[in-house]
């Protein structure tokens, strides 16, 4: 990963909650339909530790799920709130560290690879770390897709763009969902395929307000000095994302 991409990678302050509000069912439903009990599952860039939560549930009995973040302030948090969980730990590493070998039946990450200015390096760590037969589960998003109705206010949709080419000057993908198959097959995996999982936030929906709760706190510029050079800001403090559009 290039140091351009590594502190673009950082979750703006504040985000940390909106990591919490996240949950297997509700938002890596695909992984959820793979897992059983007795599995042992790594889930490599696990934030707050939302979904991998959910992950040591459902493989319970007999199974284990181990979170790893490169942040250790998103592990000391995933930690203390699922101390007690026997079956659950998180330790602070890398995703491109190859750390395990054959240790795992199955090897996830959601929504870490398109923060990775050579997400190749992380695919085959965790290959590494999957057992021979195990499942490679990868979420990601394919930004150059997003679609809005009614379209965005002409000030959000500058704001948007901005943040992928700033996202695109560090070297990620901002269409790495597309090319997952392919990263896949270069790493040697086989039986590769592809699921589609939309997010969609819809005003009025019950979750409409969690779901679009990430982008103030994305758009908000930082306080100053506690950030390296941050996304691009709109200008000034406020969100303007239209909260009940
Ligand atoms: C958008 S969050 C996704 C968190 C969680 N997987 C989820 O879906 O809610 C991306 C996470 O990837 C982590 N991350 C970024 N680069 C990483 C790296 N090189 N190794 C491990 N984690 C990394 C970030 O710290 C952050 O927690």
């Amino acid at each position: 990963m290039t140091s351009s991409a590594a502190s673009r990678a950082v979750m703006p302050p504040g985000t940390e909650s909106f990591l919490d509000s996240r949950s297997l069912a509700a938002d890596h439903a695909n992984l959820a339909a793979l897992l059983r009990p007795g599995m042992t599952v790594l889930d490599a860039g696990c934030g707050t530790g939302a979904i991998t939560r959910g992950i040591a549930q459902a493989v319970s009995p007999g199974g284990t799920a181990v979170g790893i973040d490169i942040n250790a302030g998103l592990i000391a948090r995933a930690a203390a709130a699922s101390a007690g969980q026997p079956n659950l730990r998180f330790e602070e590493a890398d995703v491109n560290a190859e750390r395990w070998e054959a240790a795992f039946d199955l090897v996830t990450s959601a929504r870490v690879l398109q923060w990775l200015a050579v997400p190749a390096r992380a695919v085959a760590a965790m290959v590494r770390a999957a057992r021979p037969g195990g499942t490679i589960a990868v979420l990601d998003y394919d930004y150059t897709r997003a679609e809005w109705d009614p379209a965005l206010p002409p000030a959000v949709r500058r704001f948007f763009e901005a943040f992928l080419d700033w996202r695109a000057e560090a070297g990620m993908d901002n269409a790495i969902a597309a090319h997952l198959p392919r990263l896949f097959e270069q790493a040697g995996l086989t039986g590769v395929s592809g699921v589609d999982q939309r997010e969609v936030a819809t005003a009025g929906n019950a979750d409409y307000q969690r779901r679009i709760a990430l982008w103030p706190g994305v758009i908000r510029p930082p306080p100053e000095g506690t950030r390296p050079p941050g996304p691009p800001t709109s200008g000034g403090p406020r969100c303007l994302l239209p909260q009940d559009a």
